[in-house]
């Protein structure tokens, strides 16, 4: 069965509602290829001017009567610039298969009222698989229509726990070319962790970042932004291909254990690790738990080869410019590879005697691993911080910014609070490890389900870099690169026929 996604819009200014936002859905469904696509958002865009136009914008009427006349026009027809966004990732996501869905979040969380009619909202996110919100940004951030929608996420208890491990990506229009897109787009998936769903970028094809990054200002505006186009159509395939994967997982179970890679980071004389120690064991049936201590070597930091990796070559070769011997990332290469679920883990204190870390120089070494097409795509990854009560380095944040961009899935990170040593929350550690092996294991086994989906679609797509894209392009990268991929997809078809039973009953083939 085809995943469901769900298409949020989520700007005042959204030209649809209610009918018109059914009927948009029925358009979308007629659109072809690309041309059709772009052909559709740019007479959409002219239309939403045009009413401008005719509400009043020509004559310089205020902007509250134009507006109260553009919402008399009835919400059929016409884009705005948040919806063009999201028509494009809609439209990725059927190009991946999906079934889509629409509603404008305006309707529920009128400008001058109380919600309306949350019930629909909650039954259509019930039954959705994902769901993308486009909103604009506003002074760096959401606007108010996505921040009520999160309220009401968080105020409902029993919809938290159906929406639980369902997938979100989002889409972020500015007038600015740096206008807080990324920002907005960071903040609110943190928000979209927290409740419990499962966080995914946009896709490999525009280099794995936090979603669609809309740049456009004038109404009308947006189909000129091809780029910011392109990552809301990759962020729709990605949250496409990810419920997919997901669905898949139902047909199979795992016959061993999902493997759960702590990589220790910043530690102070094994503090992090003796702190979880007693947690481990509370999981210790659902995963096989190994704790990478990265502290052990020195770790160099990157020193941004203009193309990286070395060469192309299989997952397995260590393809890092920086080959010293006690180099830390050279030596653990092999054991980074095979983790199911990651959990990068650091320690941090409000003083930093006596802290080692390596932490920023892992993860720019880790580039190598990225730009090898995506080695840890589709890996589920649960940042963990223990902080000292009063610390405020943030790094669950920056560890989420870093670990998205390898084309992974963001599970909500795992904060446990220290105060004179001592862990005062290890329940909610505890909850977050279960809940990060619960939904790896779903994912591990959507992924080995479903692994000719990995072919074509994750592929390093070098933007912004000529040198390497021109690399990219001789016959014989080309061809070493096709061997690559075909060593991946047999160690994969290999790891799926050792690990995988099929469930009775599901409707396609479990092992390959
Ligand atoms: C209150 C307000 C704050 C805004 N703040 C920002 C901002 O911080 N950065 C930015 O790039 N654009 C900002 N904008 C511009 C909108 O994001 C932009 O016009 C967007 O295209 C609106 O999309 P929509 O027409 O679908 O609502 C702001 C607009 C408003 C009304």
């Amino acid at each position: 069965m085809k995943p469901r996604i769900l298409g949020l819009s989520a700007s005042l200014r959204n030209a649809r509602s209610k009918a018109g936002a059914r009927r948009l859905v029925t358009e979308l469904k007629g659109l072809g290829d690309r041309a059709d696509l772009d052909r559709y958002l740019a007479e959409q865009a002219q239309i939403h001017l045009d009413q401008f136009v005719a509400a009043g914008r020509a004559e310089g009427l205020a902007f509250d009567e134009l507006y109260r006349r553009l919402r008399a026009m009835g919400g059929q027809r016409g884009l705005s610039n948040s919806e063009i966004c999201l028509v494009a990732a809609l439209w990725g996501a059927r190009q991946e298969g999906a079934a889509i869905d629409h509603l404008p979040l305006a309707d529920h969380f009128p400008a001058d009222g109380n919600p309306v009619a949350l019930d629909r909202l909650k039954a259509a996110l019930r039954a959705a698989d994902g769901f993308v919100l486009s909103t604009p940004v506003y002074f760096g951030d959401r606007g108010s229509l996505s921040q009520r929608f999160i309220e009401m996420l968080r105020a409902d208890t029993s919809l938290r726990a159906d929406l639980a491990g369902k997938v979100y990506g989002g889409l972020a229009v500015g007038a600015k070319r740096n206008g807080g897109q990324e920002t907005t787009l960071i903040y609110q998936m943190l928000d979209m962790l927290d409740v419990g769903l499962l966080g995914v970028g946009n896709d490999s094809e525009t280099t794995s970042q936090y979603g669609g990054t809309g740049h456009a200002g004038d109404v009308g505006t947006m189909p000129k932004d091809t780029y910011g186009i392109n990552t809301s159509i990759g962020t729709g395939r990605r949250i496409a291909r990810v419920t997919s994967q997901l669905r898949t997982a139902r047909d199979s179970r795992l016959v061993d254990l999902p493997r759960v890679d702590l990589w220790v980071l910043q530690d102070r004389a094994g503090a992090l690790v003796g702190a979880l120690a007693p947690l481990f064991g509370t999981v210790a049936e659902d995963a096989e738990i190994t704790v990478l201590d990265l502290l052990s070597e020195p770790i160099r930091p990157c020193i941004a080869c203009d193309i990286c990796p070395t060469k192309v070559g299989p997952d397995e070769e260590y393809r890092c410019i920086i080959k010293r011997r006690d180099d830390g990332v050279r030596n653990a290469h092999h054991d980074l590879l095979h983790a199911d679920v990651i959990v990068p883990a650091v320690l941090s204190p409000k003083h930093r005697d006596g802290l080692q870390s390596v932490y920023q120089e892992f993860m720019e070494r880790t580039r190598f691993l990225r730009r090898g097409d995506y080695v840890f795509t589709d890996r589920l990854v649960a940042p963990l911080v223990l902080a000292e009560v009063g610390a405020t380095e943030h790094l669950d944040v920056r560890m989420m910014t870093s670990m998205l961009r390898h084309h992974t899935v963001m599970i909500k990170p795992i904060v446990g609070l220290l105060r004179d040593g001592r862990l005062i929350n290890p329940e909610d550690v505890a909850d977050g490890l279960a809940g990060a092996i619960a939904h790896g294991r779903r994912l591990l086994t959507g992924r080995l389900g479903s692994i000719s989906l990995e072919h074509s679609s994750t592929a390093y797509q070098p933007v912004g870099y000529v040198l390497a894209q021109a690399k990219d392009n001789e016959k014989e990268t080309m061809t070493a690169r096709e061997q690559a991929t075909r060593q991946r997809l047999g160690r994969l078809a290999d790891e799926a026929r050792r690990r995988l039973a099929r469930v009775e009953g599901g409707s396609t083939a479990g092992a390959a």
